[in-house]
């Protein structure tokens, strides 16, 4: 292919730019134009998860802001195709036939199914799932696929030939990703509301425990050979306040990689990633080498990979120490830090472990590393804008772990996906230590003012720049830094309502909690109302306590609020009906009447649909 012309007036510092951009305008042929003519303009991949076909040929990328999934061929890097899926694709898996590709529409609820024949791959099925889809793997005969349904707190069994739902396995709350051992036996759910791994007998359908460790944001999983063990990497709060003393000892968030055993409950064993003075954040990807020498993970927030030495590795009961540990840190032969850039997610190995290929969201690339020389030796670029938007930026940063001392964490390890991660924190927000708060959803934040919980903070500006020097204890904010924060906070929405009727109408119940919801007695609507079910205003529901630095609260949206894993400000309630039964019992909020258990019930599926 002939270069594009590029003319370079300034020979000296110029050749150097030029040759980037030409080999970059190389690499955007006509033909991956033409390819990504489905997606609208200016569009950003966001690779989140990719696959190779067996015979190595294929390489897939699920593409989360595109909601697509692209073909390449791995010889030239070419993206062959780029073919629509569901909306906010998360996970993708193959048949064991290589014939069939399934990728999750997280946002859509449902599973696609792609035919992959001859370097073509099309649409074939769909199969609606609800709430949530993320994690897929598929049963060793190919004929059923186990996919997670985070806000259903279950497996979803899938009859690929059908297609359709045969079963659905409940788990612990909020399971996100899997993996099932290579005799299709054992399934391995991280459960993210439940801080543990879920392990599932596929054969009777049934949870055989949960080995849960108040693990949050669980990452991707790997089973090992012998079928023993998932490895996954998650991080851990430590409940302590946010100061610099408690986080540069480990004490605030911390990043670890575990093992749970499959064969029987034994408590997980687990190994610190934090080096003192520069951490490691939001790791997320996992792959084990092909000779299970090494684990590697995507520390997504610090923009590199780890890789760590896996015989000998010093994984202990209850994750050992607050760092990593000294003699590990030391031996280069045992422990390397890659610095990649952008976002790194997913990653794969060639079979032979000779390449690692890794899904970078915010590059919107694959970048394949030789692993030998511990170098990237390709980036195969997906597609995307030349310039980076403002919500690009917000979104960066966002994600970024260095805008926190130390580099421990981001303000996705507790919103996590602009969502929480479902804990009470002391972010000592409220003026005072000890007070822990449930971490708020950001979905349609930038439109329910005023902020935080008790709703003092009424410029979301300053709580930006209040979240990134006090949540982070990072440097304060520069340039368009909070305009790109709040750019990107503009574009987080809940995914449609899962318990809607089909064509997004209420059921039978909930239009009888609608008008329970509306009535004088229940007098909800006196504080949650407009488009979010909040009036904007402080209100004493009387939930405080003696020494509060604020009086009241702010009625938080009621949008999506079927999805929460703690409920009200400190997290007292663990779902709608202890919440309306006990602390904010409508008879004592308003002063009216008792509600009957069947008035409890419609306003309960009324809320859930919101
Ligand atoms: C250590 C966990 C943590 C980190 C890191 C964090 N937040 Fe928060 N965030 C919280 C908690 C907890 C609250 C609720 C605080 C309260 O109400 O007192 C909150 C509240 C908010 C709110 C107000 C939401 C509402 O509905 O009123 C916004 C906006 C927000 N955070 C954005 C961010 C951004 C942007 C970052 C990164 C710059 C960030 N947060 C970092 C835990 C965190
Ligand atoms: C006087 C104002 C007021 C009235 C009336 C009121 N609420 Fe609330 N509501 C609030 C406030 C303030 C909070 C937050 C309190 C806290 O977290 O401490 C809240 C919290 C909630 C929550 C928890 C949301 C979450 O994310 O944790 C739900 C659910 C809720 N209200 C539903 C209702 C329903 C249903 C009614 C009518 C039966 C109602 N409320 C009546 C002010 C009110």
């Amino acid at each position: 292919m002939k270069l594009p012309m590029v003319s370079c007036r300034f020979p000296m510092i110029g050749l150097g730019a030029c040759l980037l951009l030409a080999a970059f305008l190389a690499l955007r042929s006509p033909e991956a134009e033409q390819v990504r003519a489905a997606v609208p303009p200016g569009v950003d991949c966001s690779p989140v998860d990719l696959l190779l076909t067996p015979d190595e040929q294929w390489l897939l990328t699920a593409n989360q802001t595109a909601h697509t999934v692209s073909l390449v061929r791995v010889a030239t890097g070419e993206v062959v195709a780029e073919v629509p899926c569901g909306q906010r694709p998360t996970a993708l898996a193959l048949t064991p036939d290589a014939k069939r590709v399934l990728v999750t529409g997280t946002f859509s609820h449902d599973l696609s199914i792609l035919s992959l024949q001859d370097g073509k791959l099309t649409s074939q099925a769909t199969v609606r799932l609800g709430f949530e889809p993320r994690g897929i793997a598929v049963s060793p005969d190919g004929k059923r696929a186990y996919v997670a349904l985070t806000s259903a707190h279950e497996i979803a069994v899938v009859d690929l030939e059908k297609p359709a739902v045969l079963q659905r396995i409940p788990v612990g709350r909020w399971p996100r990703y899997l993996a099932l051992t290579a005799d299709g036996k054992r399934l391995a759910v991280g459960c993210n509301g439940d801080g543990g791994v879920a392990v599932v007998d596929t054969e009777t359908g049934k949870q055989l425990y949960l080995e849960d460790f108040a693990g949050l944001n669980l990452g991707q999983m790997q089973i090992s050979a012998d079928g023993k063990f998932v490895y996954f990497p998650f991080m851990v709060y430590r409940q302590q306040p946010i100061t610099p003393g408690n986080i540069r000892l480990g004490w605030v968030l911390a990043s670890r990689v575990a093992r749970v055993r499959l064969d029987g409950r034994v408590r997980r064993e687990a190994v610190a990633l934090d080096p003192p003075g520069k951490a490691v954040s939001d790791p997320h990807g996992i792959a084990l080498s092909p000779d299970e020498q090494w684990l590697v993970t995507s520390a997504s927030g610090t923009h590199e990979l780890l890789f760590l030495k896996l015989p000998g590795l010093e994984l202990q009961d209850y994750g050992g120490t607050d760092h990593i540990p000294a003699a590990l840190l030391k031996d280069t032969a045992r422990f390397q830090r890659l610095p990649v850039g952008g976002r790194p997610m997913a990653l794969r190995f060639s079979k032979d472990g000779k390449r690692l290929f890794v899904a970078n969201y915010l590059l919107n690339a694959v970048q394949v590393i030789d692993f030998a020389g511990r170098q990237v030796e390709r980036t195969i670029d997906l597609g995307g804008p030349k310039e980076p938007s403002l919500a690009r930026k917000g979104e960066a940063i966002f994600h970024d772990g260095q805008r926190s001392l130390d580099q421990w964490y981001s303000c996705g390890s507790c919103h996590y996906e602009g969502h929480t991660n479902a804990l009470t924190m002391d972010t000592r927000n409220d003026g005072r230590n000890g007070n822990y708060k449930v971490v708020l959803s950001l979905r349609n934040v930038t439109r329910t003012g005023p902020w935080t919980w008790h709703g003092w903070q009424k410029e979301l500006e300053l709580a930006m720049q209040k979240s990134l020097t006090d949540s982070m204890l990072g440097p304060a904010p520069k340039d368009d830094d909070v305009p790109a924060l709040i750019a990107f906070l503009e574009t987080l929405q809940p995914p449609p309502n899962p318990h809607r009727l089909a064509d997004g109408t209420l059921s039978e119940a909930a239009q009888l909690g609608k008008a329970v919801f509306e009535s004088e007695k229940a007098g909800c609507v006196r504080c949650h109302s407009g488009p979010y079910f909040t009036d904007g205003k402080l209100h004493d529901v009387g939930l405080g306590v003696p020494g509060d630095a604020y009086k009241g609260f702010n009625p938080p949206s009621l949008v999506g609020v079927y999805d929460r894993r703690l409920y009200l400000h400190d997290g007292r309630a663990r779902n709608l009906e202890d919440v309306l039964k006990g602390p904010h019992n409508p008879a004592k909020v308003t002063g009216r009447g008792e509600l009957t258990p069947l008035e409890l019930k419609n306003l309960v599926e009324y809320l859930k649909s919101l």
